[in-house]
């Protein structure tokens, strides 16, 4: 038995990177996939080709998870389409970096509405399904950032620690019915967000880590597997770092 067979799940921003690697993952395990991402473009159709390979259902949707109408509207589309959601994962999420002194409104406006105003959105949609299902489990992807603060990243790790917040208030208002809540906390992932610094850079950060490595979008994937499945079934309220040991 597949461990998320006949079950569906709404996954942001999922077009590339994290949130297609989790998509596979997740797809690979049995389960039918909704995924959002800013535009239906080459991305999102070639996502949704590869998750059809598993033999699943699979569907982009265009859709800026910072608009609350745009989340509400794609929520009730996705119970259309599939009839159910049981794994909703808030993965949408962009840097606009800077020190305090030089941040402007804009950019603080954006990494907080994008990062996690949508994970309101979202949830907002969704617990009403998973309320009547009498099951779900919620997943807010933060950032090890959201957990020790970073320098020049103080809207980034606001928001991040927000969607640890979040989590946990979910994860009291809900555990009786059935709906469970949790944060996963990347370190440094390879992807389009972090591949744009310079190897100096990178070598820098992985000097840092314990497992002396980058970690991939597959070892993020993996935690929330097992998050999104019944493997977890005692866990709520609760933030994995998925660090390679960067912090502890
Ligand atoms: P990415 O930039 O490769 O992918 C993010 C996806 O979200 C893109 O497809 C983008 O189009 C989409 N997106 C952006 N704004 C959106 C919006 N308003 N509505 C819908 N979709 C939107 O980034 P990556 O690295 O895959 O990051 C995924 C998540 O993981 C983000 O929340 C990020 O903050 C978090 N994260 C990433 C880490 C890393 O090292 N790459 C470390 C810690 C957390």
């Amino acid at each position: 038995m597949k461990l998320l067979e006949g079950k569906t799940a709404l996954i942001t921003g999922a077009s590339r990177g994290i949130g297609r690697s989790i998509a596979i993952r997740f797809a690979q395990e049995g389960c039918n996939i909704a995924f959002t991402d800013l535009a239906q473009d080459e991305n999102m159709d070639s996502a949704v080709a590869a998750l059809q390979q598993y033999g699943v259902n699979a569907r982009g949707y265009a859709s800026n998870a910072a608009s609350f109408e745009e989340a509400h509207a794609v929520v009730e589309t996705v119970m259309a389409d599939f009839g159910r959601i049981d794994v909703l994962v808030n993965n949408a999420g962009i840097t606009r970096d800077g020190l305090m002194m030089r941040m402007s409104e804009q950019q603080w406006d954006a990494v907080i509405n994008v990062n996690l105003k949508s994970a309101f959105n979202f949830i907002h949609a969704v617990t009403p399904v998973m309320m009547r299902q009498r099951s779900g489990s919620i997943i807010n992807m933060s950032s090890v950032v959201g957990v020790s603060g970073n320098a020049g990243q103080a809207n980034y790790s606001a928001s991040k620690a927000g969607m640890i917040g979040i989590a946990k208030s979910i994860a009291k208002e809900l555990g009786s019915r059935g709906i469970r809540a949790n944060a996963v906390a990347p370190g440094f992932i390879i992807t389009e967000m972090t591949n744009q610094l310079s190897d100096e850079v990178k070598k820098a950060w992985a000097d840092t880590i314990p497992l002396k490595r980058g970690g991939t979008p597959d070892d993020v994937a993996n935690v929330c597997l097992f998050l999104a499945s019944d493997l977890s079934s005692y866990v709520t309220g609760q933030t994995i770092q998925v660090c390679g040991g960067m912090n502890m």
